[in-house]
């Protein structure tokens, strides 16, 4: 398929804006001619703002469109499932964001639709694009630390309904609590850097700063402790209470050496505090925006060379059950092992 893949964006919220402005400005073998939303004045505004030919509140009426050849499902994650599904089914390469599906169960019919449709599934998990962690796979792979260890990796999120890109509470009641929405971030980057499947964890949290989250079953701090069939062991750090903005970062140790990553922010600074925000890049789109864009050049790449997605639906079913054991682990309190017989091989 080398003509111009003709995308719909189904989702025109924080992440749908981010793939619409990428797509748009990059415009290499992609056009954006459909957007979706359920508030069909938003997707009329969109529509008319970016001069975009269809615009519709029903993702099911653009998946059955000819038009269109791929979508991007940028809904909120109850959603994805069942989107999937019904974008598979008539026949459009699909690009969702993370997680692939709220539920466990549903994703051995999502991984079927899928292959029996012979489309793509490419989930975002974005850090594996991004320039830092890029260049540590890549040394990693070369040898250059040995054989990976140990490592420690942390996601801080901006505090709920505080800034422009924080959080909103409506966006919590749907992401599927910490370890599903937040955490699956970090377990994914552990997984792919240190190419290991995951064997056992254990995972803890609490409310410190939210307590409005309560009713949702969620926490705002947690704690991950991962054992890998390398024999590798993670740290995971997940947190919605960074008041000095969106950041992220990974250390590996190797047997003959380290990687360090301390933090996604372009530079350096001494101190911390949240009348430092504006300068450090505080929310995502800012720090990760490289990551969006190689993303979904990717994308548009293994769409055009039928090859094998470099985040497939495998993998987001994997990161899926990581995510799914460390909630049963904090709710139970008990170390919660991960089959070797899974039905998922990435
Ligand atoms: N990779 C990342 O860095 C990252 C960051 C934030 C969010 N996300 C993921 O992106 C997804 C969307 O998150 P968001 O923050 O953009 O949410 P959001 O609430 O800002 O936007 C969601 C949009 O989808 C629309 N919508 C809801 N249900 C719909 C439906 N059935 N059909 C069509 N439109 C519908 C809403 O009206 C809204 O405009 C979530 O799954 C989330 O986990 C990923």
């Amino acid at each position: 398929m080398n003509k111009t893949i003709h995308v719909a964006i189904i989702g025109l919220g924080r992440l749908g804006m981010v793939h619409l402005n990428n797509i748009t400005t990059y415009g290499k073998g992609i056009e954006v001619v459909a957007v979706v939303d359920k508030i069909n004045a938003r997707a009329k505004e969109i529509a008319s703002e970016y001069n975009i030919e269809l615009f519709s509140d029903s993702p099911v009426a653009i998946c059955k469109n000819s038009k269109v050849d791929a979508v991007v499902i940028t809904t909120p994650t109850d959603t994805h499932g069942e989107l999937i599904m019904e974008a598979a089914q008539n026949k459009k390469h699909i690009f969702v964001e993370k997680p692939i599906s709220h539920s466990l169960e549903q994703t051995k019919a999502i991984l079927e639709a899928v292959e029996e449709n012979d489309v793509l599934c490419q989930v975002g998990f974005m850090r594996r694009f991004h320039p830092k962690f890029m260049e540590a796979k890549q040394k990693i792979d070369q040898g250059a630390i040995g054989k990976p260890i140990y490592l420690k990796g942390f996601t801080r999120d901006n505090p709920p309904d505080k800034y422009a890109m924080s959080p909103k509470r409506d966006f919590l009641k749907t992401s599927g609590r910490i370890f599903l929405d937040l955490a699956i971030h970090d377990f994914d980057l552990a997984r792919y850097l240190l190419g290991s499947e995951v064997k056992a964890l254990r995972s803890s949290g609490k409310i410190i700063c939210n307590p409005f989250m309560e009713e949702y079953g969620d926490v705002d701090q947690a704690s991950t402790y991962i054992e890998f069939e390398s024999g590798a062991v993670a740290d995971i750090e997940s947190s919605r209470n960074s008041p000095y903005g969106f950041d992220s970062g990974v250390e590996i140790i190797g047997t003959e050496g380290a990687i360090q990553i301390p933090t996604i922010r372009d530079y350096e600074v001494s101190v911390l505090t949240a009348t430092d925000r504006s300068e450090l890049g505080s929310i995502f789109p800012a720090n990760m925006e490289q990551s969006y864009l190689n993303e979904i050049i990717e994308f548009i790449h293994t769409i055009h060379n039928r090859k094998e997605s470099p985040c497939s639906a495998a993998d987001g079913v994997a990161a899926l059950e990581i995510s799914v054991a460390a909630q049963k682990s904090m709710d139970t309190g008990e170390t919660v092992s991960i089959s070797p017989e899974k039905s998922v091989q990435s």
